[in-house]
């Protein structure tokens, strides 16, 4: 956790001010706080591997008490939810000589379809739209300026497209992710996010900052699975900045029918919801197809929510920026410096130079309920080139950029699998 951060944070319960208390068990520069108690007028909360814990559990305070008793590694593996074989997993990984990856980690923390879902992230087709209706708006000054929130934020996969969007500089430093479970956090600080802050917090309750934060507040593929959603709505306006932008893409549907659809609202509640910030709805699919088929992100034909009908779901973009809401030309993404990978969703034979790429999807689960990456994921591919290691330009010659847009190869962070 960046020590700036501080003075942005307030306690969701009391609302007043955070600061590092002299527990002895404080680990920190002028820059960043590692390790450490934080206190407000009602409470204490734990900071552990930078991430600040504002949560009222048994498991946060089990976590705070082995911190204050200098136990690092057990505050750490209380957070991440780790004992028996799993914790046993966990620092055998992390005493290895060679790095763990994301994956490796994650067989460990979610060896379930919540991991296969946060693995094969970067290529899904409801991330694919976000990804780029996030650059778009990115290209606006205010939003390239300002902070962003990416709440309920995953495993980082969003948040690390946010942390890069300052035009032309280094990682922005203030992107925030939160979330409610640390183990998640926790990966996207260590892989996927690493220039961003973590704060795990609960969306039920009051968001832990001040108000008039951020110029861009995004909530993606949550909101449904959130309880209190007149407080998360109206916390999300509070701490955006009046002329920001407040973004929720894959908005289910109560209307429509979804896998793991959680408790949707209608169209019009979501939109009376976030009326403050002047929402316009999105079809999911117009949206979608616009990008796959014209490489165009269509931010000027929202409907009603009449005339959204049974879609299962829709992007809300709220901002009283009108400039905002026109046909852009998809954005490429920068070249990462670290150069890219095959997706995992592709098995590979490498021979004689050429490389055969197999679509092979996880489950049949996974293939139904994602079946539209279909679109742009062919099922067999040759490249002409040994794909084993990470990947640049040169290597794979003219159809690199191609190959990439097509989610082929994918700009994942360095150790991902
Ligand atoms: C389907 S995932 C989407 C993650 C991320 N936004 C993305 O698109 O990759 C939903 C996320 O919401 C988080 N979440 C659900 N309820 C929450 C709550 N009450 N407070 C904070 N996060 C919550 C989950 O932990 C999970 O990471």
């Amino acid at each position: 956790m960046r020590t700036a951060l501080l003075d942005q944070l307030r306690c969701p319960f009391c609302g007043t001010r955070l600061a590092l208390v002299d527990t002895g068990a404080t680990v920190s520069d002028d820059h960043v706080v590692s390790e450490g108690v934080l206190g407000c007028e009602c409470c204490a909360f734990p900071v552990v591997a930078g991430i600040p814990v504002l949560l009222a559990d048994e498991a946060t305070r089990t976590a705070m008490h082995a911190l204050e008793a200098g136990r690092r590694a057990d505050a750490l593996q209380t957070l991440l939810g780790l004992d028996g074989e799993r914790a046993a997993r966990f620092q055998a990984l992390q005493a290895r000589i060679s790095p763990a990856t994301y994956r490796d980690m994650l067989d460990i923390l979610s060896p379930d379809a919540e991991g296969r879902y946060f693995l094969y992230r970067f290529s899904d087709p409801t991330f694919v739209p976000a990804e780029a209706i996030v650059r778009t708006l990115g290209q606006s000054p205010s939003v390239a300026a300002g902070p962003i929130l990416d709440h309920c934020g995953g495993s980082g996969h969003l948040s690390g497209v946010l942390a890069g969007l300052a035009p032309g500089g280094p990682p922005r430093p203030h992107t925030v992710v939160t979330d409610l479970h640390f183990w998640k956090l926790w990966l996207a600080t260590q892989f996927t996010a690493t220039a961003a802050n973590a704060v795990c917090c609960n969306a039920d309750a009051p968001l832990p900052f001040v108000a008039d934060l951020f110029a861009m507040t995004v909530l993606m593929d949550a909101f449904p699975y959130i309880w209190h959603k007149r407080l998360c709505a109206d916390e999300m306006s509070r701490v955006t900045r009046s002329d920001g932008v407040v973004l929720l893409p894959h908005l289910h549907s109560s209307l429509g029918e979804n896998p793991s659809a959680g408790d949707p609202l209608s169209p019009l509640a979501y939109q009376e919801l976030f009326a403050a910030h002047a929402p316009r709805l999105f079809s999911d699919r117009r949206v979608f197809d616009s990008l796959v088929d014209d490489a165009v992100v269509d931010l000027a034909s929202n409907l009603s929510s009449d005339a959204l009908g049974d879609e299962p779901s829709l992007t809300l973009v709220a901002s009283r920026d009108d400039s905002l809401f026109r046909r852009h030309e998809a954005p490429d993404p920068p070249q990462p410096a670290e150069g890219v990978i095959v997706n995992p969703l592709y098995t590979m034979v490498a021979r004689n130079g050429r490389s055969v790429l197999t679509l092979q999807f996880p489950t049949p689960e996974y293939a139904e309920e994602f079946e539209d990456c279909r679109r742009y994921l062919p099922i067999e591919v040759t490249i002409d080139a040994d794909l084993t290691s990470r990947l640049n330009p040169t290597l794979i010659g003219p159809r690199y950029d191609d190959l990439r847009r097509r989610r082929i190869l994918i700009d994942a962070p360095p150790r991902y699998c």
